[in-house]
C-alpha cells in the first residue's frame, strides 16, 4: 500500500488471495434479485429440509426468512464438521488472563455442548424457553449457548460487566428460569465476582428455579440448597452421557435474544433466529474476513456482546474455523498482552474496536515492536467510528502496512455487517466504505429525500436481509415504532446513526443521531443513565451527555438537580457516579457530573440535551425557541 494517498490499495496478494474477486457487478447483481443471492448463500449450509420460500415480506416489517426449512444453527456449527476432516481442526483456542490454556476440537465441543445440553434437558429446560447466561469469557460461555441453541432453548446473554438490578431487570424480562453463570472470572489483575451478583439478581428475579455455576476462580461463594448446581458436578453425573440429539427447528424459530439501548426506556431484546441469522453471519464473515482454512482467526470482542455471538460463536464455526478467545484485559500484565498472543498463536485475522486500539496506542508503538506480527494477514474494526489517526496506527504498527483494515458497521439488530470493505476494497481511513451485497442503504434527510454527496444526514437500509432481527421481545410496537415508523412510507430502516456518502460512493458513520451514547463502543441509553441517577434518594432530575473523548470515543457526562434539602459535594458527586455504575454496571458511570439548578426544557418539559452539549462544547446552541425559559 502507498503512503497518505486517496485510497489505501490492498497489496496484490491480498488481491489474489480474496474469497471475493470483485465487487460492482456481483453488488448490482445482488440487489437487482436479492433473493437469488441469499438463495445461493444459503446453499453453502446444511438444512434438515430446505425452504419452500427464500423471503416472506407479506407481514411488513416482520420479514421472514428461509420458510418451510428445517435446521438448527448447531447442525451447521457443529454436527455438519464432526462428518469432515474438520472433527479434528481446533474450533477454539482460550487463553485466561493469568495464563492458563485450554484448546478443543469440533470434536471435544461436540462432547462438551452435548454433555451440557443433556444436563439442560434432565433439568427441564424445554425448546423454546429462556435461559439466561452471565459469564466470564471462558470456554464454558459458549458450552452454554451452543448447548441451548442445540435443544432448541433461547440464549440471552448478559454481558458479565452488569450490575446485579441490570441482571436482574433482563432475568425478569425473559422470564428466565434458569441461569448459568461462574463464581467469577479475572479481568485486570482482579477476580470479578459474578456469582454474588447473581445471587442479588436471583432474589429479585421470583421466576427463578435453579442456577448452574462454573468454578472458575475457586473464590468461597455462597450456594442456596436446592436451587445452585455446580457445573463440574453436573457434567460428570450419567446423565450427561451419551450423544444429545440436535433439535430439528423452524429456519425462523428463535435462537438468541441480546439485549441492547435504545433511545427510551428499557433495554429491549432483540430475537434473532436459527436460520437466516446462521447464513448471514456466516456469509459475511466468510467474504469479509476471507477465513481460510488453515487461518486462526480472533475476533478480540466479548462473546457476551453481538460482536461475540456473531463473530466468535456462530460465524467461525459455521465456517469450521480455528477461533482465539481470550478471558482478560489487552493491557493484562502488559501492554503487549496482545500482542504476545498474536505472537504465540500466529493469528492471521484481528478483529477489534477502535477504543481497544486508541487504548493500546497510548503506550506507544514499542510494545507491538517487540513482537514477530509477520501472521497477521488482516484487521478489523466495529463499535463506533475509527478516527483516522488510529487506523493508521493500526494499519502501520500492527498491520505492518500489509494488512487492510475492515471496518465494519453495523449493529446489534443487523446481526451482521451491513456497512464493510472486502479486502480487495480500496481504504480511506475513517470510513467504512460500501454497503455488503444484498443490502441498499442510503443517507437521507428527514422526509427521506437523500443528501447530497457529503453532507450529513439521516442513514438508513431500504433492504430487509436475513439477519437482522425479527422483533423485539414482547413488544412487537416498540419494533415498529423505533425501526419503522420514521420512513414507514418508502418502508426503509431507520438506523438511529448520522452519516455521510462521499463522491466516490463511501460511508461515512458519523455517530448515534438520537439520545444512545457510545462510549468505549458500548451502547447506553442517556435515559438509562438518567433514570438510574434519579433512582437516587438525593436526586430530584438528571440528564445525560455525550463528549468526545480521546481513548472511550465518547464519554457521559451527567447534569443533575438535587433534591431541596440536598447540598451538594464533591462527596456526594463521587457518590452519585458510584450509585450508577452500582445500578447499570461500571461501564456507565458518569465521566463528570456537575450540580445545577436547573435544566433547558422544551415548554412541554422535555429535556434539550443539544443545548447543554452545545453549551458544553462552547458551541453555537442553535434555534433555542422551543426552549421553555
Ligand atoms: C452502533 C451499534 C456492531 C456490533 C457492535 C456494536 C456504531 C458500529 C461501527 C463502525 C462507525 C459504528 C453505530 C451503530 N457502530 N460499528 N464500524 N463505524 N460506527 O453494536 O452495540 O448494537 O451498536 O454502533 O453507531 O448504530 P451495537
Amino acid at each position: 500500500m502507498t503512503k497518505e494517498p486517496k485510497f489505501y490499495h490492498p497489496l496484490p496478494e491480498v488481491i489474489q488471495n480474496a474469497t471475493v474477486q470483485e465487487y460492482d457487478k456481483t453488488y448490482q447483481k445482488s440487489i437487482s434479485n436479492p433473493e437469488a443471492f441469499w438463495g445461493e448463500q444459503a446453499g453453502n449450509l446444511d438444512w434438515y429440509k430446505k425452504w419452500d420460500q427464500v423471503f416472506d415480506g407479506g407481514d411488513k416489517p416482520f420479514f421472514k426468512w428461509y420458510t418451510g426449512a428445517k435446521t438448527n444453527i448447531i447442525h451447521n456449527a457443529i454436527d455438519r464438521h464432526l462428518k469432515t476432516a474438520n472433527r479434528n481442526k481446533l474450533a477454539f483456542m482460550w487463553e485466561g488472563e493469568p495464563g492458563d490454556k485450554r484448546q478443543f476440537s469440533y470434536h471435544d465441543l461436540d462432547n462438551e455442548v452435548s454433555k451440557f445440553a443433556n444436563v439442560l434437558k434432565s433439568m427441564g429446560v424445554k425448546q423454546g424457553e429462556i435461559v439466561t447466561i452471565y459469564m466470564p469469557q471462558i470456554p464454558e460461555l459458549v458450552f452454554a449457548m451452543l448447548a441451548c441453541a442445540k435443544i432448541g432453548a433461547v440464549h440471552s446473554v448478559v454481558y458479565g460487566g452488569f450490575s446485579s438490578e441490570a441482571l436482574a431487570g433482563r432475568i425478569q424480562d425473559a422470564n428466565s428460569r434458569f441461569l448459568i453463570t461462574a463464581d467469577g472470572g479475572y479481568r485486570r489483575g482482579k477476580k470479578t465476582d459474578l456469582k454474588s451478583i447473581s445471587n442479588a439478581a436471583m432474589l429479585e428475579s421470583p421466576s427463578i428455579e435453579a442456577c448452574v455455576t462454573v468454578k472458575r476462580t475457586g473464590d468461597d461463594v455462597h450456594m442456596q440448597e436446592g436451587r445452585d448446581f455446580w457445573y463440574h458436578d453436573l457434567v460428570c453425573l450419567p446423565i450427561s452421557r451419551g450423544q444429545c440429539e440436535t433439535v430439528e427447528m423452524d429456519s425462523e424459530d428463535t435462537l438468541f435474544l441480546l439485549y441492547t439501548s435504545g433511545s427510551t426506556g428499557k433495554p429491549k431484546a432483540l430475537v434473532h433466529t436459527h436460520g437466516g441469522y446462521g447464513v448471514y453471519v456466516s456469509t459475511t464473515l466468510r467474504m469479509v474476513f476471507d477465513i481460510k482454512p488453515q487461518d486462526r482467526f480472533w475476533c478480540a470482542a466479548d462473546p457476551g456482546w453481538i460482536t461475540g455471538h456473531s463473530y466468535i460463536v456462530y460465524g467461525p464455526l459455521i465456517l469450521g474455523a480455528t477461533v482465539m478467545l481470550y478471558e482478560g484485559a489487552p493491557n493484562f500484565p502488559f501492554p503487549n498482552r496482545w500482542w504476545d498472543m498474536i505472537e504465540r498463536y500466529k493469528i492471521n485475522i484481528l478483529y477489534t474496536s477502535p477504543t481497544a486500539i486508541r487504548g493500546l496506542m497510548r503506550f506507544g508503538e514499542n510494545w507491538p515492536k517487540k513482537h514477530d506480527l509477520s501472521s497477521l494477514r488482516l484487521l478489523g474494526s466495529v463499535g463506533e467510528p475509527i478516527n483516522p489517526e488510529a487506523w493508521k496506527w493500526y494499519f502501520e504498527h500492527i498491520g505492518q502496512g500489509r494488512c487492510p483494515i475492515m471496518d465494519t458497521w453495523w449493529q446489534t439488530e443487523t446481526g451482521g455487517f451491513v456497512i464493510t470493505p472486502l479486502p480487495i476494497t480500496p481504504l480511506k481511513p475513517g470510513s467504512a466504505s460500501k454497503p455488503f451485497f444484498g443490502n441498499e442503504v442510503g443517507v437521507v434527510d428527514e422526509e427521506g429525500n437523500d443528501s447530497k454527496p457529503n453532507e450529513e444526514g439521516s442513514l438508513v437500509i431500504k433492504t430487509p436481509s436475513p439477519g437482522m432481527a425479527r422483533t423485539i421481545l414482547g413488544d412487537p410496537e416498540r419494533y415498529i415504532q423505533t425501526y419503522w415508523k420514521k420512513y414507514e412510507k418508502q418502508g426503509w430502516y431507520h438506523v438511529g446513526d448520522s452519516a455521510r456518502k462521499d463522491d466516490d460512493g463511501y460511508y461515512w458513520i458519523i455517530g448515534r443521531s438520537d439520545d444512545v451514547i457510545k462510549v468505549s463502543g458500548y451502547r447506553l441509553g442517556t435515559a438509562e443513565v438518567e433514570s438510574a441517577l434519579v433512582s437516587h434518594p438525593s436526586v430530584s432530575e438528571a440528564a445525560t451527555i455525550a463528549l468526545p473523548h480521546e481513548v472511550k470515543g465518547n464519554a457521559i457526562h451527567a447534569y443533575v438537580i438535587l433534591r431541596a434539602n440536598e447540598k451538594p459535594s464533591e462527596e456526594l458527586e463521587v457518590h452519585l457516579k458510584d450509585h450508577v455504575g452500582k445500578v447499570m454496571g461500571p461501564i456507565a458511570k458518569p465521566e463528570t457530573l456537575t450540580f445545577v439548578d436547573g435544566l433547558p426544557k422544551t415548554r412541554s418539559g422535555k429535556i434539550m440535551r443539544r443545548v447543554l452539549k452545545a453549551r458544553a462544547l462552547g458551541q453555537d446552541e442553535g434555534d433555542l425557541s422551543t426552549l421553555e425559559d
